[in-house]
């Protein structure tokens, strides 16, 4: 599989994206869970992009463009890839464009997954990720509880809010969706790569998504 996940914060492109992973070993990549490490592991990008993510705006394109040049050039890329959280401006997905070209990759589609605005407020405020920067489970504490000690079913570690998760924060990050990726929703159309997925649980969306891909 090929495939861009589009979508607003919190409708549900990371959680699509594992279940995806599992099927054909297609690997998640998440341009916020990079960041995240990098922001973990203090290095110079993490310092540079901690300042942005905190308060909800996006990252400078240069930095995500270095960092998605070599990531998508790494060996395990080559079962496919599911691209979870980029591109998210135009520039971006110019230069992804350009990047797939002189690989001779092509896209399946973009794959653009919408939710109404209270369902994704609801959704972020009561999400809960593995603070495993190895792991990044998922989970909600409506729909998809952590272990009943606060930790990871998968791998054990506590289970945490992201910093991004205040309120002032997440509703920053809506109106950037709107300002800077909704427009990719037009671009990707006008490329003929569109598919809408419209507010299904994330495992009907992986059937769907599964029937677009053979049909
Ligand atoms: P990033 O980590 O990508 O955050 P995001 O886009 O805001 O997306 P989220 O991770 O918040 O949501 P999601 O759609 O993956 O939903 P999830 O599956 O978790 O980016 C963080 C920051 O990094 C950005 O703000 C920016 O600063 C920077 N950044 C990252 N990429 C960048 C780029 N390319 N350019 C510039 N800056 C960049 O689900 C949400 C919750 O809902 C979970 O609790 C889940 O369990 C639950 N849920 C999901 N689906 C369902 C469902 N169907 N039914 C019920 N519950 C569900």
């Amino acid at each position: 599989m090929k495939i861009v996940l589009l979508g607003a914060p919190g409708a549900g492109k990371g959680t699509v994206a594992k279940l995806l992973s599992e099927l054909d070993g297609s690997v998640q990549i998440s341009t916020g869970d990079i960041l995240r490490a990098a922001v973990k592991g203090g290095s110079d990008p993490g310092k540079k992009a901690k300042g942005y993510m905190d308060s909800g705006d996006l990252v400078p394109d240069s930095l995500i463009m270095e960092i998605m040049e070599v990531r998508l050039q790494e060996d395990d890329c080559d079962k496919g890839f599911l691209l979870d959280g980029f591109p998210r401006t135009i520039p971006q997905a110019e230069a992804l464009g350009e990047l797939l070209g002189r690989m001779g990759i092509g896209l399946d589609f973009v794959a653009s997954l919408e939710v109404p605005r209270d369902v994704i407020l609801d959704r972020l405020t009561t999400r809960r990720t593995c603070s495993n920067s190895a792991c990044q489970e998922i989970y909600n504490i409506k729909s998809n509880p952590p272990a009943p000690d606060g930790t990871c079913k998968k791998c054990g570690r506590p289970v945490i809010q992201r910093d991004d998760e205040t309120e002032e924060a997440i509703l920053n990050r809506l109106e950037t969706y709107n300002e800077k990726t909704a427009p990719l929703i037009g671009y990707y159309r006008g490329k003929g790569l569109l598919r809408n997925f419209v507010s299904l649980s994330s495992k009907d969306t992986v059937e769907e998504i599964k029937k677009s891909l053979k049909g």
